[in-house]
């Protein structure tokens, strides 16, 4: 395994190009399994959790060829509907191909993911919105054997809660059903809105893009997409953040600042200078100390959860009391005893975490626990006084391509090494 080794202190200066999407890349790449395709996708970034998603795909018989951030998918050959426990457990995003093997196939025997450091993550809503469409399905020796006879059937489905994967899977199920389904309280995240925009170029018919109602009318079959991955919104969130801890100034190329409609505003109201331009976002940090904001996650368009513990770390160093309110998940707390062992002053309240800045972390070898903990870590690393030393990065890998080389780029002393 390996460890981040950083010198704090040192602030950021230059430009860092964003990526595109890990969790656009994720249910557009399963998307392909609707038709034989060839399918083209566009600014696909190179994660450890894309390169997991392309092995499931060819568990199935699909083949694929990267060029670059551009890949070229084959799904005409689909002689295996079973989705391993082996690929399964190392990616929840996995369950996203359900909707499309049961809409191409009529069949599939997915792994359940089994729980993850942020919380159980079930999907009770993934498979009662199936059943919605037709499908019978039995959890078997902790898979999900499910089925249908012909055509799913098109059907209402209502979430409790607007889950992203959730209106994902039952939107790509949809698109070959037979009739009508509408989603209500369907998530608005962008990357639904990009699957969307996929789906249409293969020739689905779908109302009530970026909306809580979205109608689909079923066809019978779909071709192959041309479709380009929205930038990380996440990605550019997280950098935003790291100028704001590191000091300096950073320029964003290849991001949309309109898919961040809440962290701009929070990062001036603690004394950032953000500006927005088409593609592109500047950020800089100016003398003097940072202010306390108060956070509170929520669904889309309120405050990203993929982005709690990054500001989290932020406000470690703000000059006064932060109340971060995580709404999404039940455990999206553990970077909070990480930072702790960096001097940080939180006290963790329920679903709130309060913050007492105290305007300076230490370097300590900490551990990262899941994807966004280990960002949030890398980002008091690079402001705190010493050394710090993040194990286990592999989490890191999930979700940043090259965060290590790109900060490096923009002055971080900061390098990989094996644990
Ligand atoms: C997506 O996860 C993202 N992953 C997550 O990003 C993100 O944090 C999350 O949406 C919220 O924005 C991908 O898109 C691949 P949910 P998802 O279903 O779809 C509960 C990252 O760091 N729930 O919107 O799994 C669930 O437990 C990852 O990039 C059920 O109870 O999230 C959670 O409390 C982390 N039953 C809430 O709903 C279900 O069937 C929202 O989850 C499904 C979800």
């Amino acid at each position: 395994m390996d460890k981040i080794v950083i010198e704090g202190g040192r602030p950021l200066h230059g430009e860092i190009a964003i990526s595109g999407a890990k969790n656009a890349a994720l249910p557009l790449i399963t998307a392909t399994i609707l038709a034989p395709g060839p399918h083209v996708l566009h600014n696909v970034p190179d994660l450890r959790d894309t390169r997991t998603m392309l092995a499931l795909l060819e568990s199935f018989g699909i083949t694929w060829k990267r060029d670059g951030e551009t890949l070229t998918i084959d799904a005409s050959n689909l002689d295996n509907v079973e989705a391993s426990y082996e690929l399964v457990k190392t990616m929840r995003a996995s369950v996203l191909v359900l909707g499309p093997l049961l809409a191409r196939a009529g069949r599939a025997r997915v792994s359940l993911p089994g729980g993850c450091a942020i919380g159980a993550r079930p999907i009770n809503f993934h498979l009662q919105g199936l059943s919605q469409l037709g499908i019978q399905y039995e959890l078997d020796q902790g898979y999900v054997d499910a089925g249908i006879k012909g055509r799913l059937q098109g059907g209402t489905v209502y979430f409790d809660i607007p889950s992203v994967t959730g209106t994902e899977n039952i939107l790509m199920a949809a698109t070959l059903a037979n009739g009508t389904t509408v989603i209500k309280n369907a998530a608005k995240e962008p990357e639904v809105g990009n699957l969307i925009d996929m789906l249409v170029s293969m020739g689905a018919r779908i109302k009530g893009r970026d909306s809580e109602t979205i109608v689909v009318e079923g066809v019978k079959k779909l071709k192959g997409a041309k479709a380009t991955i929205i930038p990380d919104r996440i990605e550019t969130g997280t950098f935003l953040i790291a100028a704001g801890a590191a000091g300096g100034e950073l320029t964003l190329t290849h991001c949309n600042p309109k898919l961040l409609p809440a962290l701009p505003e929070k990062l001036r109201a603690a004394g950032l200078v953000i500006k927005e331009e088409k593609n592109r976002m500047h950020v800089l940090r100016k003398k003097g100390a940072l202010r306390s904001v108060d956070v509170k996650t929520m669904p889309y368009p309120g405050f990203a959860t993929d982005l709690q513990a990054q500001i989290m770390a932020l406000m470690t160093m703000a000059d006064g009391l932060s109340v971060i309110t995580e709404t999404i998940f039940e455990n999206r707390f553990m970077h909070v005893a990480e930072l702790r062992r960096m001097g940080a002053d939180i006290r963790i309240d329920g679903h709130s975490a309060i913050v007492t800045g105290t305007g300076k972390l230490s370097g300590a070898p900490v551990m990262a626990t899941d994807l966004r903990a280990s960002a949030s870590l890398v980002v008091a690393g690079l402001a705190a006084e010493g050394v710090t030393e993040i194990s286990r990065v592999y989490h890191l890998d999930r979700g940043y391509d090259d965060l290590v080389g790109k900060l490096s780029m923009v002055g971080a002393r900061i390098r990989r090494e094996k644990e």
